[in-house]
């Protein structure tokens, strides 16, 4: 194998956002780019002599050909070898679980998750480590500080290798085992939930259409949905995998699913919904008629998690990030069991899986999960809401209305402001974090504001701080504000407004949460002025 060390320098802008580092696609294929992050990975995690990784993407526009960088790279680094999805696609979650189950060193995953993909689109590259999580804050940052000193890197003179079906390959002396994607989280499912009771559910003629949107989650989809559980054929649509994904946002929400949800709410819906996003660690849950937020999916599946068998012993405490509702904290309270708030950024959560404190996590942007892997998992999250369907014999609507007249109902919006100036966005947070001390008293759109502080998080298992984790605006009464900036964008910034109050009354429990929140919503813009400051109308996506 002839390995050949070209001279490179640091390239600016580098940097690990909340989930990898994620930039046009153009970007990443330009000269040097994608080498240099590369290289700084492996230097970053102390080099990958010697090492294990699972490798894998979402299938989007370059994931074929980084992967074979990649492999090139990882051989002339001296990796022992690498694990890599037939067709280098490997979901997310699935690719967590095979850095779990086979006992690597971590793994590469290629994806810019719900970003739409192309060649005028995203792409991006993320290293999960040993747990299977995503890199903690101290390996990202000594993966940064490498892109900043880079001097050059190293790649293996080969030819591509066939990544067409499952087989063994070398290069050189590192070993290239190439699986099929869906086999061992198959496998995983099957053992966490009762799938007896899920092929009766689908025999008995319940119905349900899950939308793929061109992303990874199709040939997962189908070999568990249609495949092994007995869902009638057409189940799982937009199946297929495409590098622009259709041409769509892969992004498991009202917005970019809309065909779905419009689907969900007419006369011939089927009894469940469900969609997942470009690399399979999102989901969307909606039932015949009724839209179900993240935070309420949190929450319900904390509530009946029991109906599974991977849970039927309890939970040992959940998770949430901050900016997601309160309305898991009411079920951690009934159930006596911690619960923990975390910042935005799934790797959060991996120190409280690894150490047994948290069985559950979720995160209002549609991300929710359990300790069977160190992500988020789309499929997984729709198998748990069919299992306790099957098991409770409710309705999506029924299982939601009870659980709100038992805990109450948190309204929940979140607002976002995408693409705007990023010097204007961390204008206005800075200007509010300088007058955050004030607040406290001042009345806004007839809410009093009870305090306002600056979130941040001492990890309590290693005593890690992240400061400067999100704006927090309590008013009187229980409603809620929080205000950060996105750290997923890869155009300009987007201002996230989160918008919360606790309704108990059980006769207000039906409203529309735009209606329910107004108070909220024009208190805090009458205390941040995002419109004003922005020069828009509105936000752009209300989720
Ligand atoms: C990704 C991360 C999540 C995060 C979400 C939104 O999906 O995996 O953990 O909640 O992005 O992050 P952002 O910084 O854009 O609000
Ligand atoms: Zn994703």
């Amino acid at each position: 194998m002839e390995i050949i060390e070209t001279r490179t320098t640091p390239i600016e802008g580098q940097k690990p956002g909340t989930s990898g580092l994620r930039k046009k696609t153009h970007v990443f294929m330009g000269p040097h780019y994608l080498e240099n992050y590369v290289q700084s990975i492996f230097d970053g995690i102390g080099g990958v002599d010697g090492k294990t990784l699972v490798l894998g993407g979402d299938g989007r526009y370059f994931n074929d050909r980084a992967a074979q960088v990649i492999l090139r790279m990882a051989a002339a680094n001296g990796a022992a070898k690498v694990i890599v999805g037939v067709g280098a696609l490997l979901s997310t979650p699935a690719a967590s679980n095979l850095i779990r189950k086979r006992g690597t060193d971590g793994g590469l995953i290629l994806s810019a998750s719900h970003n739409p993909g192309g060649p005028e689109e995203d792409f991006g590259l993320k290293y999960n480590g040993p747990n299977g999580g995503p890199a903690s804050e101290g390996v990202t940052d000594r993966i940064y500080a490498a892109t900043q000193t880079i001097t050059g890197y190293k790649i293996a003179e080969a030819h591509d290798v066939d990544l067409s079906a499952p087989g063994t390959h070398r290069i050189g002396p590192m070993e290239v085992e190439v699986i099929d994607p869906v086999t061992d989280y198959a496998a995983l499912m099957e053992e966490l939930f009762d799938f007896d009771a899920l092929r009766a559910l689908f025999s008995g003629g319940f119905t349900m259409t899950f939308d793929a949107m061109h992303a990874v989650t199709g040939p997962y989809a189908k070999t568990i949905l249609e495949g092994k559980l007995g869902a009638a054929a057409g189940t799982v649509i937009n199946a297929e995998p495409k590098p622009d994904f259709g041409g769509g946002h892969p992004d498991p929400n009202p917005i970019w699913a809309k065909p779905l949800v419009d689907r969900m709410m007419g006369g011939d819906a089927p009894d469940f919904g469900a969609a997942s996003d470009g690399d399979g660690d999102r989901n969307m849950i909606v039932g015949r008629g009724i839209y179900i937020t993240p935070s309420d999916s949190l929450a319900v599946l904390a509530a009946n998690a029991p109906l599974a068998p991977a849970y039927a012993g309890g939970l040992a405490g959940v998770a949430r990030s901050m900016p997601t509702s309160a309305a898991v904290d009411r079920v951690a309270e009934k159930l006596g069991i911690d619960c923990y708030e975390t910042p935005t950024g799934w790797k959060f959560f991996g120190n409280l899986l690894d150490a047994g404190r948290a069985t559950l996590c979720g995160e209002e942007s549609a991300g929710t999960g359990s300790d069977h892997v160190r992500e988020k998992d789309g499929l997984w999250a729709v198998l748990l809401w069919l299992n306790i369907l099957a098991k409770s014999g409710k309705s999506v609507a029924e299982l939601m209305a009870d659980h709100w007249q038992t805990y109450g109902r948190n309204y929940y919006s979140r607002h976002d402001y995408e693409d705007v100036d990023a010097g204007v966005a961390n204008e206005m947070v800075e200007e509010l974090r300088g007058r955050l001390a004030e607040l406290p008293g001042q009345e806004h759109g007839g809410l009093t504001v009870e305090s306002a502080t600056e979130f941040s998080y001492d990890d309590p298992v290693d005593g890690s701080r992240s400061a400067r984790q999100g704006l927090i605006i309590a008013f009187e009464g229980g409603a809620r504000a929080v205000i950060r900036l996105s750290g997923t964008g890869t155009v300009g910034a987007t201002i996230r407004l989160y918008l919360e109050r606790l309704e108990t009354d059980p006769a207000k429990l039906d409203a529309d949460p735009q209606d329910a929140l107004a108070p909220v919503i024009a208190a805090a813009e009458s205390i941040a002025g995002i419109k004003e400051r922005s020069g828009r109308e509105g936000p752009n996506v209300i989720t």
